[in-house]
């Protein structure tokens, strides 16, 4: 097998050529991660692998704690946590006060979700996207509270249909709109900024779970117009695990209280009484791993040092090359929906359950995860696939990882596993 090649893939779109910008250096990309020599790894949207410099940023700290003390080596420290805040906003293009660290992208969605205090009378519309931990979320605060949960029609290529959001909305029965802009469970890749639109025009609140698409689309909050975003570091922002953040658009603040406020965003000022941080720092906890979250500002700074706009070209077409080589595979089918662009591929093998598969090309080296139908019950559930195996490539993979992937696949699909 022969797969098309990655590192000197031509942009994605037809109109796109060198004059769009720079590229991305593989080789260079490669020389400072450590992980891409040792094994071909393909699983950026479950957890990429990190550079040596967010590496660095972790450990050096852990070191400066085991010096200092815990307490003493943050406050050394508190100028480039602070500058953490001017990163991530900066990279999705909102006002470091809008910035909230949490540990994962799903206590982001809890708190945000909780500080909403939906109630009876009021509706949540969520995406047949939606992650299993958030659905799972949604599904136990509808049924205590008695509000309607909808899952958003969707369109023949399975993203959320505006029009029909649009007849939904039009009601003005007071909705929160929760979207993942791109799913665990496919590369599908929804309208963002057109369902924007659309919650705006009818007043709705609109939480955005871009966990899948930060550190792998460009992502500006402005563009797209929604009032919440959650994400996590580990994931296509290459970040240490247990980091992540959310943005919470200026102006939502005073609206949006903490249904749990803690010491870190509030002030007791007298027996009975507190005062909020005025920043989104306000739905932040006291304690936290400062150690990765340096790393997370690492990644992020790496982030935008390497270009958004570069990265998105580059990881799309690689999506898009790999979809290629492997729909050309007798025996796999590529399980995307049509018309997909980005760098979460998904694909089955015939005969072989995707755990299986996975087995098999991590016996040759190569890392990719299975999603089950347990992960996303309104996508793969309710197109009847029990699960799928998930190839997602970062900016490290080169044609020798391609191959070995591709290669692999065709074996397990003429039989070996049979
Ligand atoms: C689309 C999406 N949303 C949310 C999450 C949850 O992220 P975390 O594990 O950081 O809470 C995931 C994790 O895979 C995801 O794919």
């Amino acid at each position: 097998m022969n797969p098309l090649p990655l590192a000197d893939a031509a942009p994605a779109s037809a109109s796109a050529s060198p004059a769009d910008g720079p590229t991305i250096d593989v080789a260079a990309e490669r020389d400072r991660t450590t992980g891409s020599t040792l094994a071909s790894h393909f699983n950026a949207a479950g957890a990429a692998l990190p550079s040596r410099g967010v590496v660095a940023a972790v450990v050096d700290h852990l070191r400066l704690e085991e010096a200092k003390g815990g307490y003493e080596a943050a406050a050394e420290q508190r100028g480039r946590l602070d500058a953490v805040y001017s990163s991530a906003a900066g990279l999705i293009g909102a006002e470091p006060g809008e910035i909230a660290l949490f540990d994962s992208a799903s206590s982001g969605l809890r708190v945000m979700l909780d500080a909403l205090r939906p109630t009876r009378g009021q509706r949540i519309v969520a995406s047949s996207s939606t992650y299993v931990s958030h659905a799972l979320h949604l599904m136990s605060v509808a049924r205590e509270h008695g509000i309607d949960l909808v899952i958003a029609p969707y369109d023949e290529r399975r993203r959320v249909d505006v029009a029909a959001l649009e007849a939904i909305l039009s009601d003005g029965v007071p909705s929160i709109v929760t979207v993942a802009h791109v799913p665990t469970s496919s590369g599908l890749v929804e309208p963002a900024a057109q369902i924007g639109e659309v919650v705006q025009r009818y007043g709705g609140t609109y939480i955005l779970d871009a966990t899948q698409s930060v550190g792998h689309l460009s992502v500006d909050v402005r563009e797209i117009g929604c009032d919440v975003l959650v994400t996590t570091g580990r994931k296509f922002l290459r970040a240490p695990r247990g980091t992540g953040f959310a943005y919470v658009r200026d102006g939502l603040r005073e609206r949006l209280l903490p249904a749990a406020p803690d010491v870190r965003g509030a002030r007791w000022v007298s027996s009975a009484s507190w005062e909020l941080d005025a920043t989104a720092r306000r739905y932040e906890t006291w304690e936290g791993a400062i150690a990765a979250r340096l790393g997370l500002g690492a990644a992020l700074d790496e982030a935008a040092a390497r270009g958004l706009a570069a990265t998105e070209r580059w990881l799309v077409s690689a999506g898009d090359r790999l979809r290629t080589a492997l729909a050309g595979i007798d025996g796999v089918t590529v399980a995307d929906p049509a018309g997909t662009r980005s760098a979460i591929v998904t694909f089955v093998v015939e005969g072989v359950a995707s755990p299986d598969a996975v087995v098999e090309l991590a016996r040759r080296g190569v890392r990719v995860v299975s999603v089950p139908a347990t992960h996303g019950q309104w996508d793969l559930g309710d197109r009847g696939v029990p699960g799928v195996v998930r190839a997602s490539p970062h900016v490290y993979n080169d044609d020798t990882d391609v191959s070995a992937l591709v290669d692999g696949v065709a074996a397990i699909a003429t039989g070996i596993m049979r």
